[in-house]
Parts: C-alpha cells; structure tokens; sequence
C-alpha cells in the first residue's frame, strides 16, 4: 500500500517532499510518470477504488494532489486540465439552477465570461459586488434567498487590487455561503486563503505553480467534503489532468518557495522605480504603501507578489514601449521565469467595450506586468531604456 498522506511543517519543505510516495515506487526518487489510463482490479468494492486518469487517481494525481493540500493548508486538493476547469467544476458543484453567486465586480476574463454567458444558460445569475470600496452592506443589498456562493480573487487583474477578504469570509459565514478564492496571483507562497476560512481556494497552476510557461492545469483546494464534492462533478465533467502533465507541474512546483519570493523582490524594486519616474501614471502594485490594497495585503499576505500594472502616459508610449522593451517577453499569461508584458485593453479586456474600460480604469495605455526572476537592476535599466529619459 503506497502512502501519500506525510506533510511536514513549513511551505518550503512540503512544496518538496509532501505527499511524494512512499514507499519511493520502484526506489524511484522522482514520482515518474504513470502513463496508463487504467490499473488492474484488485479487491475494489467501490467505482471510487477503480483506478483511472479520469478520476485522477494514478500515483501522479495522488501524489501532486496531497502536496498541493500540504502548501495551502487544505485537507484535500484535486488537479484538472485547466484554471478554468477548476473554477466552473467549483461553481458549479456549488449552485444549481435558480441559484444566484455573489461575484468581485472584477474577475478574469475567462471567470466573466463564464458567468455573463454560459451560466445564464444553466438559470445560474450573479451579481456583481465591490469587495475593495464596498462593503457588508453594500453586499446585504446584493444578497438572495437563493445566494449559495462568493465568487472572488486575492489580487484582480489588471489593477492589483486586494479586497477586504476577511469582511468576505465574515460575511459568507453569517449567510451560509460558500467562498471560492481564486488565489492565482497571489500564490500560497504569499497568501493561503484557507488560513482565513475561505472554503475553496481555485489556481490556474499553469502560472505561479508551476512557473514554467510550459504546461495548462488548474487546482481545487479545501476540506475533504468541498473538494469531494468538486471531484464527483469533474468525474463526469471530465477535465482531469493528464498524468505527464502532472508530473510536470509536481516537478515546477519544487521550485515555487525559490521562485515567488525572488519575484516578490523584483516586483517591488521595478513598481518603487516607476513609481519613483514622473513620467508614468500610477503604479498599481500592493508592496507600495501608497496602493489603496497596501494595508489589507500587509495584514494578509506574507508577499505582494510578482504581478504590477502601470500608465505609460497616452496610447503610443504604450506602443513604444511594448516594442522598445528587450528582456520582458510581450506576451499573455503570468507567473512564469521570464518577465512578460501587455496591454490589456488590448488582449484580456479586448471584448469590453471603451466605456467600460475607461470606467473600470483599464485604459490603452495601461501595461500590465508579471515580473520575472530575473537581475532586478538589469529589469529596471530595461525600463528605462524603453521609457525614455525621464
Ligand atoms: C487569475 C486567473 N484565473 C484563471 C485563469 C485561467 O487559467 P487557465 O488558462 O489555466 O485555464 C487565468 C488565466 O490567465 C488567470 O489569470
């Protein structure tokens, strides 16, 4: 019988030795890679016993799934193919039709969308809540009979802003709700929701996780009764983890304690350069004092984390710099080594009209950030450069 269930005491211990097997399969010191679909029958006297990829149960899942648990303070973890195959599996083991979820007026595109267009469909309505000026009451006037979730992120994007999530978590005890974090931003290096009594905390792992811009997967962490419930509509949902990819992830995640603190740093020095040049807008970055979400994330969060955005000033500066700037990658996505660069109001926030844009704060000149582990001072010359004199 292989066990998986050991965990030690600190994130950086457990992001390397958690729930690895043991015995080690094979002597193996690596987990390696399980590529079957199925496994023998032996005495299995339940559909749960059956092993198979789709019910992500191979030793990889088992093995990535408990050390996930271990670093974000869950009981139970289960992988999936994608961030966004956490966070519908998660809604939607949570609400059915009629029901009404509570949602941060600003989510991830693909979160949205989902909620605009495809939940509406299913009769699933949500509104939209301000967590960072609004509060319990502005909430209350939101709130339904049928109201079963809060949907909300630890760091929005594009502006890096950090609700008041311990209100969150108040607020959703008081009316029986079930809290779903996406925590992507932040990393459980810098914020481990859990620890606060969110009940489910959702990753794209394709970013910080695994940190390596090489693979898509998504995670669900919580109580053994959130996640199982979670793993019962992703049984026929299907969007398990494939096992190679598994390994990949279990493999970047080693790193993630070296990586996001390294990240931390550089994000810090890079936001205080610019926001230090008078020649750029604001600098939306929560390790500057002067952010509005510096103080819910200082009280909170262990790190700020590696994502800031900025206003270059008026549309073509945007354009120069995106096309002048030589180390960051102009690209989508986040979380990886490599710094990236984009506009968003011209990738992630594209189908929103210019209105709403311009009323969200999201303007053409507004260049979003995910800083990278690479020579803070070297990052910054870069800037410069691309800037212009200031
Ligand atoms: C905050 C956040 N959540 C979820 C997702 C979706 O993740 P995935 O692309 O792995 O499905 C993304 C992707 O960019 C994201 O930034």
């Amino acid at each position: 019988m292989i066990d998986y269930s050991h965990r030690f005491k600190t994130l950086e211990t457990n992001v390397v030795h958690a729930g690895a097997p043991r015995p080690n399969i094979a002597g193996a010191v690596v987990t390696p890679i399980f590529q079957s679909a199925n496994y023998l029958m032996e005495d299995e006297s339940e559909y749960d016993e059956v092993r198979y990829i789709r019910l992500s149960n191979s030793p990889n899942h088992l093995s990535l799934q408990a050390r996930l648990a271990a670093i974000e303070s869950g009981q139970a973890a289960l992988v999936v193919s994608s961030g966004m195959a956490a966070i519908t599996t998660s809604l939607l083991a949570f609400v059915s039709a009629g029901d009404h979820v509570l949602a941060q007026k600003t989510l991830y595109g693909g979160t949205q969308s989902f909620f605009d267009h495809d939940a509406p469909r299913f009769r699933i309505e949500h509104t939209a809540i301000d967590t960072v000026n609004g509060g319990p009451e502005d909430w209350e006037a939101a709130l339904r009979p049928e109201t079963r979730v809060m949907m909300v992120e630890s760091i929005s994007n594009p502006l890096m802003e950090v609700g008041d999530l311990e209100a969150v978590v108040a607020f959703a005890k008081r009316h029986d709700l079930v809290t779903i974090i996406d925590n992507t931003f932040a990393s459980p290096v810098n914020f481990r929701p859990l620890e606060i009594g969110i009940d489910l905390s959702v990753h794209s792992a394709t970013k910080y996780l695994n940190g390596h811009s090489d693979l898509v997967a998504g995670a669900v962490i919580g109580s053994l009764e959130h996640v199982d419930r979670v793993r019962q509509l992703q049984l026929h949902l299907g969007g398990s983890l494939d096992p190679h990819t598994a390994y990949l992830l279990e493999r970047g995640l080693k790193t993630l304690a070296l990586r996001v603190p390294r990240q931390n740093q550089n994000a810090q020095r890079v936001a205080e350069h610019l926001a230090g040049r008078d020649d750029v807008g604001r600098v939306n970055y929560p390790g500057l004092p002067t952010d509005p979400g510096h103080e819910v994330a200082s009280r909170l969060f262990s790190g700020f984390g590696g994502m800031l955005s900025f206003y270059a000033g008026d549309d073509a500066r945007a354009e120069r710099f995106l096309s002048t700037v030589r180390i960051p990658i102009h690209a989508a996505s986040l979380g990886g080594l490599e710094s990236l660069v984009v506009r968003p109001a011209r990738s992630s926030h594209l189908g929103q009209s210019p209105e709403v844009r311009q009323a969200l704060g999201i303007t053409d000149d507004l260049i979003r950030v995910s800083i990278g582990i690479e020579d803070a001072d070297e990052l910054i010359a870069d800037f410069d450069q691309a800037l212009g004199a200031a």
